[in-house]
């Protein structure tokens, strides 16, 4: 049986991680794989995790079972972290999952359940794993236009264009803040419009934040998310806590349904149970009761915002001293939308040659579509990068 396997397309992220593991240079720079590291190039574990976990040590009297949809405690502060109030609770089915990519994928395994022709608009580009799974799932995509190369920022009109051809029972895949691979993202008053559109269409939005908290604030980058919530009869929001916690291989995510009424949402929220029961059971717990326990614990959560806002607002000061050195050495301001450009990641729109030309003149690695991310970056690396982008001819 074996014998009948054939060899998986790679991902490409994780191939170049493993790139960048085996390059013997010590000068080398990793802005791949989607991972915040602080200036000395670590990975923390964030201050209220680690108190979270010591508590959770001491206190934790068993390890068997909780629930299919996972701690409902988890559920309930994430709900509530992403979509505020702007929904009805009682019309939220919500369910853990093994990180982000597990909500994402059950999220496109139920919406299959409700329509067996399931089709899904992704942006363009948009998240490799998302096309990876669809793919494997059998189900049809359909790209929307996103990126505009010329100004590297969204191209609104050519999106809306695509959208248009959005039905009822299509899914339209949005990110809800800090765009992966580029960093472009809508205003509020595109979101409104990209609302108006899936009203009128009758497909319905599901949103992946897997960065909230990485953009322009906690709130801040949950608002199109709450508007879509609260002005679509229906939603599907995967949710990570990977980054924002910083809890990367707990694999700590959440699916939430947003139903128009309490029946529909018991529907969704069996449907959900099943499909986790079907898929592995019970969600991972380690993970999703340390982000609960930082929710409901006043001093923890405050701690935890002001780490997440050193580390966000961290970020930005790279973006800028980025955008700054480049508008030094290139005499013009054509970077400038680095500075604009929000959460981890920022596509530099340059082609495959030149970021090969970095990887191996200069040992820097970002993904081949030219995705960087900024937290892979410090203050003295930054000017490194700049002058290799420009040697390089960009
Ligand atoms: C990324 O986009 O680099 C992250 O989301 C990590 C991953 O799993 O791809």
């Amino acid at each position: 049986m074996l014998n009948a396997l054939r060899k998986q397309p790679e991902d490409k992220i994780l191939a170049l991680m493993q790139a960048y593991k085996s390059d013997p240079r010590t000068d080398k720079i990793d802005l791949g794989v989607g991972v915040y590291k602080d200036a000395s190039g670590k990975t923390p574990i964030m201050r209220a995790i680690k108190a979270a976990e010591q508590k959770l040590w001491q206190e934790e009297i068993t390890k068997s079972y909780v629930a299919l949809a996972g701690d409902q405690e988890f559920t309930t502060v994430m709900s509530n972290l992403v979509l505020g109030n702007a929904v009805a609770p009682q019309n939220v089915a919500a369910a853990g999952t093994p990180g982000g990519t597990g909500a994402v994928r059950l999220a496109f395994e139920l919406a299959r359940m409700a329509n067996p022709d399931l089709k899904v608009f992704v942006s363009d580009p948009t998240w490799p794993n998302h096309i990876s799974i669809l793919r494997y799932l059998d189900i049809e995509t359909q790209p929307y236009r996103y990126f505009d190369d010329a100004t590297c920022g969204v191209d609104f009109d050519g999106m809306m264009a695509d959208l248009e051809a959005a039905r009822a029972g299509d899914l339209v895949l949005l990110h809800g803040c800090c765009h992966n691979p580029t960093g472009a993202n809508l205003n509020l008053t595109q979101w409104q419009a990209v609302i108006d559109l899936l009203n009128r269409t009758g497909a319905v939005p599901m949103i992946d934040i897997a960065y909230q908290g990485f953009g322009d604030g906690l709130d801040e980058d949950a608002a199109a998310t709450r508007l879509v919530a609260a002005n679509c009869p229906e939603v599907l929001i995967a949710a990570s806590c990977s980054k924002n916690f910083g809890i990367y291989r707990e694999r700590t995510g959440i699916l939430m349904a947003v139903a128009q009424d309490a029946g529909l949402r018991a529907v969704a929220q069996d449907n959900l149970n099943s499909l986790n029961r079907l898929t592995y059971s019970f969600p991972p717990d380690h993970g999703a009761r340390l982000v609960s326990m930082v929710l409901k614990d006043d001093a923890l959560r405050a701690d935890w915002q002001a780490e997440l806002e050193e580390v966000r607002t961290g970020m930005l000061a790279l973006r800028q001293q980025l955008a700054d050195e480049l508008r030094r050495l290139s005499g013009s301001d054509r970077f400038g939308f680095l500075a604009q450009h929000r959460g981890m990641f920022s596509r530099l729109g340059v082609g495959p040659d030149l970021v090969e030309r970095l990887r191996a003149d200069h040992g820097i690695y970002m993904i081949g579509d030219s995705r960087m991310n900024i937290a892979g970056l410090n203050a003295q690396t930054v000017p490194v990068l700049a002058q290799a982008i420009i040697e390089a001819g960009a």
